[in-house]
């Protein structure tokens, strides 16, 4: 068994150490906001947080995330209130939806670090984060909106 923190849950799975932390989430647990997309780090739709930075899913192999913290986009707190998640509902970002779970958790992590980022820095720091429906120009406008939104709140 190995026992993970998932959305502030314990949960003890019984698979081999090798699964990839998506497939978990996925198949076992049934939590499906991260998504299948390359299977190789290179896209970005399987992005959640372990112990609060951004990592690939699909390249986590479960038995390094072993007593470790994993949130998902339906873990985030106060959804309500998310400044990430209003903005992108202001700037009406999505367009088939399928990457931008990963956009989503990867956006929190950027300003969770960078609180004011340039458009250069969020085009570095989104770079691995692809979209097929080309929506980069509301992803960079909802972040700017949802940093101006928590610095706001300060
Ligand atoms: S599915 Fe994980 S980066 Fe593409
Ligand atoms: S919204 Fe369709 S792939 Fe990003």
């Amino acid at each position: 068994m190995i026992e993970l923190k998932v959305n502030g849950i314990k949960r003890q799975v019984d698979v081999v150490p090798e699964m990839p932390l998506l497939w978990v989430l996925r198949d076992e647990l049934g939590i499906t906001s991260a998504k299948y997309g390359c299977g190789v780090a290179q896209c970005g739709a399987c992005t959640v947080h372990i112990d609060g930075k951004a990592v690939r899913s699909c390249q986590a192999h479960i038995g390094e995330v072993a007593g470790k913290s994993v949130v998902t986009l339906e873990g985030l707190h106060n959804k309500d209130q998310n400044p990430v998640l209003q903005a992108w509902i202001a700037h009406q970002v999505p367009q088939c939806g399928y990457c931008q779970t990963g956009q989503i958790m990867q956006a929190i992590s950027l300003l969770a670090s960078i609180p004011k980022p340039t458009d250069e820095q969020i085009n570095q720091v989104m770079s691995g984060n692809l979209c097929r429906c080309g929506t980069y120009p509301r992803i960079r406008a909802a972040i700017h909106a949802a940093a101006a939104n928590k610095m706001a709140e300060k």
